[in-house]
Parts: structure tokens; sequence; C-alpha cells
């Protein structure tokens, strides 16, 4: 069967420059939202937020989201994030087909190919540091040795070998969310999805995050952050801008 991924066609929102560059690269699509809408229902009132929207997310993409507040960066990034299904419209991740699935068919596929990165890190604190990067191939059904091993090493990776044994609460928010990004690579997702991640630090353990998404991209992740930091943006080397529940732009910088 010919996956309707497979291929890098068009979308009516990218930019005539983008569509070329990423044509020319021929890369593989891992996501694709198709004419995306979303209504929430409160009561007698329901609320479009999402007017349509159509993105192709090719292997490899390094994206910033942004866009003023309200505009759907966050109904966006949920339905990216199998979180949460669109009124109407297709959401495909990597070859499968998300807008028929029942809510469980979405948590297993989340645990299975997707990393979050949270603003507010959300570890648990009753946790190690290494129980937490553990904590998805648990839910994999990761044997322990395994998983431990893979922990360590991500901890590693993330510069917190000292710190293998440390609760949440111990750590410098920095190091709390170097723990969550280590987390997020555990299940070696598809996409790593991240809202706001240097939101709440100080401009020295921000500059560290983004050195880590930097390496990351250089190790051929594909990143997708919802940001309102310049600086994070322009490290990215696409920027999509909201407006309105609409794509206002999408700009490929370097490839
Ligand atoms: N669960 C919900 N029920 C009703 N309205 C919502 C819900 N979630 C978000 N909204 C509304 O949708 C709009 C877009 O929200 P959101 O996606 O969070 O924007 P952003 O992340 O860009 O700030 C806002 O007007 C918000 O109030
Ligand atoms: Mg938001």
């Amino acid at each position: 069967m010919t996956s309707p991924v497979a291929s890098t066609s068009n979308t009516s929102s990218a930019s005539a420059g983008a569509r070329a560059s990423v044509a020319a690269l021929n890369r593989e699509v891992v996501a694709r939202v198709q004419d995306i809408r979303k209504t929430y229902q409160m009561g007698a009132l329901s609320v479009q937020v999402l007017h349509g929207i159509s993105i192709d997310f090719f292997r490899g993409d390094y994206i910033s989201i942004m866009g003023p507040s309200g505009c759907g960066k966050s109904t966006l990034m949920n339905i990216l994030g199998c979180l949460d299904q669109p009124t109407s419209g297709k959401y495909f991740l990597g070859d499968e087909d998300t807008s028929k699935m029942a809510d469980n068919e979405l948590s297993s596929i989340r645990g299975a190919r997707l990393g979050f990165i949270f603003q507010s890190y959300n570890l648990i604190q009753q946790l190690t540091v290494v129980e937490n990067i553990e904590l998805p191939l648990f839910y994999q059904g990761v044997p322990e040795e395994e998983s431990r091993r893979i922990a360590i090493d991500l901890a590693t990776r993330v510069g917190l070998d000292t710190r293998l044994d440390h609760k949440p609460y111990e750590l410098s928010g920095g190091q709390q969310q170097r723990v969550a990004i280590a987390r997020a690579l555990s299940n070696d997702p598809l996409i790593i999805l991240a809202d706001e991640p240097t939101g709440n630090l100080d401009s020295k353990s921000g500059a560290e995050i983004l050195n880590l998404f930097d390496e990351l991209h250089q190790q051929g992740k594909t990143l997708i952050m919802v940001t309102h930091s310049d600086e994070l943006a322009e490290r990215s080397e696409r920027s999509i801008r909201l407006r309105d529940g609409l794509v206002e732009s999408d700009e490929r910088r370097r490839t």
C-alpha cells in the first residue's frame, strides 16, 4: 500500500520558496496535517479555533511555531501530540491516519512515536532522574535492564551523569528540563514536540537547552516547538507563524 505521507507533495500553506527547497531535498514526510479545523463547544456556543491548517513535517525538520496568544498554537500541538483530535481534516503520523483512532490507539501511538517537552518540565517528583527518563520505556514494556542502560546513556548525553539518583526537586530548572529532554528521547520518537521549552528558564539555562536542541537537530531528530523566543526561532531552520487559526507564513531559513 502506498502511504499518503511517503511522498513529498505540496501543501497549500507552504510558501513557494519552501516548496521548492523541500522538493529539491526530497525528504521523507514524517507527519502531515490536512485541512484541519478545530471547534470547541462551550455549552450552546461553538468557537472555531483552527480554520483549515495544512502542513507537511519532514524528517529532520527543526521547526518553531510562533504567533500571538490565543491563535491556536497549543490546540495544534495537542493535535500533533495525539492528545486531542481535530473536528475535521486529517492527521497522519508516520504512515498512520490518526483521524479515526480511538483513545486507546491514540495513547499507544503517542507512547511509541512521540516525545514531549513541556514548559514546566512535568517530571514525577517521587522518581529519580534515571527513573523519570525510563518511564516511557516502562510503558513500552522494555525490560528493566535495557531501559536502565538507555536512561543512563541519555542522562549522560544531557550532562546529568552525576545526578542519576537525584529527585527533580534537587535540581535546577535547567537540569530538570534536561531530564525532560532525555525522557523525550528515550523511546526514540519520530517527532519531539516542545511547548515553550525555555519559557521558565533564565537565559544561561535557556542557552544550554538551545545548544542541546541544536545537537539533536544535527543528529537528525525532528523537532517541533512552540516558542515566543526570537532566539529559539532564529536557531530553528523552519519557522511557521499562525494567526487566527491559519498558517500566516511558513519559511525555511536554511537546509
Ligand atoms: N478546551 C477548550 N475549550 C474552549 N476553548 C478553548 C479550549 N482550548 C483553547 N480554547 C480557546 O482556543 C483559542 C486558542 O487557544 P490556544 O490553542 O491555547 O492558543 P495559543 O496556544 O496560541 O495561545 C483561545 O481562544 C482559547 O480560549
Ligand atoms: Mg498556548
